[in-house]
């Protein structure tokens, strides 16, 4: 008899309700275009307001010829890992311009930021220390806290108050950790992180920021989360991801040199995976070049269209959450409103993200809506338009919880 692999049931959080509503393909959505004005989704054009192209880089042909002279250069991959024969000579290069523009001394490059995030902590912490986290922290963050075994905590989110009562309550360890991310993107609101540094620096933690919503996105250059509160000579853990506003695809884990060249050799999440391809690399040079061109007219647009879809979606009835970043969230309540709500979207010709539980707490379900810069004025014109052709529908749909 053939064996049947058994599944956790009792993991399933969706409901049955719900997974009706899925049928439409909500999640893993087949696209058959690159990310231009419009998406080709089952053969039919759709606005893309649902992937991280902030920038509308994704599909830049500079970036693209970057690409392909790296791979006439090196091939497709080195088909080993950095420590051992992977790291060709980009490494540095991408080491020497993305650490300025982020604000870190130096940084590490591991295939995907949830690896970086994942191994971070097995990497620098010990059982003997305490790690405080916002309680919505991304999930790589969290799951890679859980195989140190040391106490942690979470923080009311966005709130140093409720971290300073923490940081004063819980002594005797070893070594004290403080973690969040800088954007928090289903809702798109940004950390106090200055007033968290602060609070790490006045009681000797060392904070840890995942900047992968706010790289490209925050700051006057782009370079995210220190960029953007002026943060100098960083005493911590920065990573990132560059497969969001920097359209190119790989984690990073940036700091001060000893914990870097300690990783180098400890981080069994770089160590034993194989290295970035080198087009990659390629990719984030020349991302780099035209950012230090172009940024500032690219994100004056991101916000120009963050601010017509808010406001159209606000007239049409929907309740938005307040975020500064460049991120629209409408609080779509319960998970059925939340797909139902992002259905009706889909029907009508524009893609956006739901969040249901567990991604947000359970009815706190929410739309997340990102314009990237290479859209058109028409274009986004053209999906305010569906916003308040929808908007009867609001007044029909359970009120959220
Ligand atoms: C806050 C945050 N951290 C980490 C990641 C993972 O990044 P990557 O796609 O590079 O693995 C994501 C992606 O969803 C994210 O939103």
């Amino acid at each position: 008899m053939k064996h049947s692999i058994p599944i956790p049931l009792e993991r399933t959080t969706i409901t049955e309700e719900v997974l009706e509503l899925l049928d439409y393909e909500t999640y893993y959505i087949s696209i058959g275009s690159d990310l231009g004005d419009h998406l080709l989704v089952n053969r039919r054009n759709a606005i893309n307001l649902a992937t991280n192209n902030y920038l509308g880089l994704a599909n830049d042909p500079r970036i693209k010829a970057a690409y392909i002279a790296a791979i006439e250069k090196y091939g497709i991959s080195m088909c080993a890992t950095p420590i051992a024969g992977g790291y060709t000579d980009q490494f540095e290069a991408v080491d020497a311009a993305l650490s300025p523009f982020i604000g870190a001394e130096c940084l590490l490059i591991y295939p995907s930021c949830y690896q970086a995030n994942n191994g971070l902590f097995s990497a620098i912490a010990t059982k003997d220390d305490l790690v405080l986290f916002d309680r919505c922290a991304h999930s790589s963050l969290i799951q890679g806290i859980q195989p140190v075994g040391c106490r942690k905590y979470p923080f009311g989110h966005n709130d140093p108050d409720a971290l300073e009562y923490l940081l004063q309550k819980k002594q005797g360890y070893k070594h004290v950790f403080v973690v969040t991310e800088s954007v928090f993107s289903t809702e798109g609101s940004i950390a106090p992180f200055d007033e968290i540094y602060r609070l790490c620096m006045k009681y000797g933690a060392t904070p840890v920021v995942d900047d992968s919503h706010g790289i490209g996105v925050l700051g006057a250059h782009g370079g995210g989360i220190l960029d953007h509160f002026g943060i100098q000579d960083y005493a911590g853990i920065y990573t990132t991801s560059m497969g969001k506003a920097m359209a190119n695809n790989c984690g990073v884990v940036a700091g001060p040199r000893h914990v870097i060249e300690y990783m180098k050799y400890y981080s069994s999440h770089l160590v034993y995976s194989t290295a970035v391809s080198p087009c990659v690399l390629a990719g984030i040079l020349r991302t780099l070049d035209i950012l230090a061109e172009e940024y500032d007219e690219r994100i004056a647009r991101v916000y120009r269209y963050r601010d017509a879809i808010r406001a159209s979606l606000q007239s049409a009835g929907y309740i938005m959450a307040s975020g500064a970043a460049p991120i629209n969230s409408v609080e779509a309540g319960t998970s059925i409103n939340t797909i139902r709500l992002s259905r009706s979207l889909y029907d009508h010709g524009v893609i956006t993200t739901p969040f249901v539980y567990p991604s947000v707490p359970k009815t706190q379900g929410r739309v997340r809506l990102i314009a990237g810069a290479n859209l058109s004025e028409d274009t986004i014109a053209h999906a305010c338009e569906v916003f308040a052709m929808l908007s009867e529908d609001v007044q029909t749909e359970e009120p959220c919880a």
